[in-house]
């Protein structure tokens, strides 16, 4: 089984220190049964989506599509900017037709600076999954930033949180592929 990562922030490290979590739980949980792909937004150069088909894209475009097109499963970690999910994240969906996510499990993990904005997801970023036709993880996982220290994540009840939606997500594909079986 194939579970990608996608970090969708290009400002600081809180979002991607929340998926290196995913992936040691996934390793701890899976071991090699599952192969995490991780995308670090700062790391790619993605275009933007001008609604052509992914495959005539190039470089990092395509290869971000292309990695979310084949995987079973998606973890989406994302910071919330101004109420929503940032616009780079949002672009890299906009690559996708508009049912690129059937029948993939989708997991939400979510950080921002206030927890006033813990519900922000909930409704910005589900409805989006849910156009796209994921099946989506029910429980997201809401970080605050100050539960993460530089690259560190201070408390484990903060890692239970993440782990969770990791182990959902995963259970949720594999439950999927034997019903398609
Ligand atoms: C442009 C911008 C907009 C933001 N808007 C919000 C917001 O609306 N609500 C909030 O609670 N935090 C907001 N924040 C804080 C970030 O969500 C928070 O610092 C997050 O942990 C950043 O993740 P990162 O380090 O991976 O970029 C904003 C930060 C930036 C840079």
């Amino acid at each position: 089984m194939k579970v990608v990562g996608l970090s969708g922030s290009v400002a600081g490290s809180q979002t991607v220190t929340t998926m290196r979590e995913v992936e040691k739980e996934i390793g701890r949980s899976y071991g090699t049964d599952v192969q995490f792909e991780l995308l670090d937004l700062r790391d790619l150069k993605v275009e933007p989506s001008d609604g052509r088909n992914f495959h005539e894209y190039e470089g990092d475009t395509l290869k971000v599509a292309t990695a979310l097109a084949e995987a079973d499963a998606v973890v989406i970690a994302t910071p919330i900017f101004q109420g929503s999910i940032p616009g780079v994240l949002k672009n890299v969906l906009d690559l996708l037709p508009e049912d690129g996510l059937r029948n993939k499990a989708v997991g939400i993990i979510a950080n921002a600076g206030s927890p006033r904005f813990f519900l922000a997801a909930e409704y910005q970023l589900k409805p989006v999954l849910a156009a796209m036709k994921a099946k989506i993880v029910t429980n997201c996982a809401f970080i605050e930033a100050q539960e993460i220290y530089r690259t560190e994540i201070i408390e484990d009840e903060t890692k239970h949180r993440i782990d969770q939606v990791a182990r959902e997500t995963v259970d949720l594909a594999r439950y999927l592929q034997l019903k398609e079986g």
